[in-house]
C-alpha cells in the first residue's frame, strides 16, 4: 500500500506501478489529489481530510475486464449498507447513490503492453464529509457522514472496502456479482439519455446484460445495446456528479 498525504491522481501512480510490476491488490491512497480524474475528462476534487480516494491494482482475466466496475460499485454500496445507509442505488454503469445523489464515482483503468493486458487499476473516490452547500452540486451530490448522521472513520470504512473489493475480484466473472450490481440499479425502467460514443441515445432503458451493457429503447422501438457512456435519468440530460 502507498499512501500519500497530496498527490496528484491516484490512478496514475496505481498505472505506473502497474506498469513497474506491481502486484494485484497493491493499493494507492492519498487524502488529496491535485489532479483527480473523473469519468470522461471531468476533474476530481475533494479537500483534503473530506473523502476516501483510492486506486487498487487488479489483474482480472481479459474477458472480465469490463467486470471491473461492478466489483467497484458493488463494493461501494455495501460498504454503505455495512455503515446503516438504507437507500443505496447505482446508476449505470458506476456510479454510487445514497439518497439519489451521487456519493462516490468509480473511475476503472486498463493498461496494456500491446495486446496483453497488465492489469485494471480500479479507481474510487467516496464522498464522506465534502460540504457540497454553494457548490451548485449540492442537488446531486452528497456526503455519507452528513446523510448518515454519524461520524464515519475513514481507515474502517477503507478496510471494509477493500475486504470486499478482495472477495469479488476473485469472484469477477461469477453470476452473484452481476446480480448483486444488477440489484442495486436505479435505471432499468427509467427513461435515459445516453451519451453514448456514437451519438445521442434516447429511449427506456430495458435490462442489463452480463457484460454490464445497458439495453435501452428508444421511441422507434429499437432496442440499441450501449457498452459505454454518459447517462442521464429522464428525457433531458442533467448535471452528473461533481
Ligand atoms: C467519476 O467521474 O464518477 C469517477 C471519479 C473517480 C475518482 C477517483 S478518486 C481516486 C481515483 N483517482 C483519480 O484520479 N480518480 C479516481
Amino acid at each position: 500500500m502507498r499512501f500519500y498525504q497530496s498527490i496528484g491522481s491516484t490512478n496514475d501512480v496505481a498505472l505506473d506501478w502497474l506498469r513497474e510490476g506491481g502486484s494485484a491488490g497493491s493499493v494507492v491512497i492519498a487524502d488529496e489529489q491535485t489532479k483527480g480524474r473523473g469519468r470522461l475528462g471531468r476533474s476530481w476534487f475533494a479537500p483534503p481530510g473530506s473523502a476516501l480516494m483510492l486506486s487498487v491494482l487488479l489483474k482480472p482475466p481479459v474477458d472480465d475486464v469490463g467486470r471491473v466496475t461492478m466489483a467497484g460499485a458493488v463494493a461501494i454500496a455495501e460498504l454503505l449498507e455495512h455503515l446503516g445507509a438504507a437507500d443505496v442505488g447505482i446508476k449505470w454503469p458506476n456510479d454510487v447513490r445514497l439518497n439519489g445523489r451521487k456519493v462516490c464515482g468509480v473511475l476503472p483503468e486498463a493498461a496494456w503492453d500491446g495486446p496483453h493486458l497488465l492489469g485494471v487499476i480500479l479507481g474510487m473516490g467516496l464522498n464522506v464529509r465534502i460540504d457540497f452547500a454553494g457548490s451548485g452540486l449540492e442537488d446531486s451530490a452528497i456526503s455519507i457522514e452528513p446523510a448518515l448522521g454519524h461520524f464515519i472513520n475513514r481507515l474502517d470504512a477503507l478496510k471494509f472496502l477493500l475486504s470486499r473489493v478482495d472477495e469479488w475480484a476473485a469472484r469477477l466473472g461469477s453470476h452473484s456479482l452481476y446480480a448483486a450490481w444488477k440489484r442495486r440499479l436505479v435505471t432499468v425502467g427509467q427513461p435515459v439519455t445516453v451519451n453514448a460514443v456514437d451519438g445521442l441515445v434516447q429511449g427506456r432503458a430495458e435490462a442489463v446484460d452480463e457484460h454490464g451493457a445497458l439495453l435501452v429503447r428508444t421511441g422507434e422501438g429499437i432496442v440499441k445495446r450501449i457498452v459505454a457512456g454518459d447517462i442521464a435519468l429522464g428525457e433531458t440530460r442533467g448535471r452528473d456528479g461533481h
